[in-house]
């Protein structure tokens, strides 16, 4: 098979992050004991890492969905609209977010708001993997899988141009191959 022109080096194995998942669930599963968690997970990106997550943990777990899009560069400002809103209600509900990656944290802070208003028991942040130095935006983290590197990657949920979500382990995008060589 010939070499993939946008994949470059791995940064993180799915044997790494396999362990880090499992160890994130024991967090997560010690912090809500017998209590039942929702997680709300935000489509695409988040799935492969919500049902990996979602398997190992020992807590009751039901789930829920959110879509949301922004608008090129409204990005920046915060401008987010949910596409998909839950389809259940969150009142007096435990709820975790679980999300693949956070950068500016303006999409997340825009979720979070939303969801805040709508009265649950509690509400947690999970994150695979972060880049805290790019935050705009105060934003209260619970559980955190990885720190990354200022290089944009892809794999396990991460896509270039809606590709390659599905490998199993997180690879660096070869700096040639993007347009822009920073971050969106
Ligand atoms: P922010 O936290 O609002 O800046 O948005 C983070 C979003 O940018 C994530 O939900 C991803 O969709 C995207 N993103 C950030 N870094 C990467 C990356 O390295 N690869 C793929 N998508 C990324
Ligand atoms: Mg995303």
């Amino acid at each position: 098979m010939p070499a993939d022109p946008i994949l470059g080096p791995v940064l993180f194995t799915a044997a790494q992050i396999r362990r880090r998942v499992r160890q994130l669930a024991a967090q997560i599963s010690r912090v809500y004991g017998d209590q039942e968690v929702r997680l709300v997970t935000v489509l695409k990106g988040g799935v492969f890492f919500l049902t990996d997550l979602a398997r190992e943990l020992t807590c009751p777990v039901t789930l829920d969905f959110l879509a949301i899009s922004s608008y090129g560069p409204g990005i920046q400002s915060g401008e987010v609209r949910l596409t998909k809103d839950l389809d259940e209600s969150i009142v007096d509900r435990h709820v975790l977010i679980v999300e693949d990656v956070v950068d500016t944290g303006l999409t997340l802070a825009y979720i979070r708001r939303v969801l805040q208003q709508r009265q649950p028991a509690s509400l947690r942040i999970c994150i695979l993997f972060d880049r805290p130095y790019r935050r705009l935006v105060d934003l209260p983290i619970d559980f955190v899988g990885f720190e990354l590197p200022d290089r944009f990657v892809v794999g396990y949920g991460l896509d270039y141009r809606q590709r390659y979500r599905n490998l199993r382990a997180v690879h660096f995008v070869r700096s040639e191959a993007l347009p822009t060589p920073e971050l969106p």
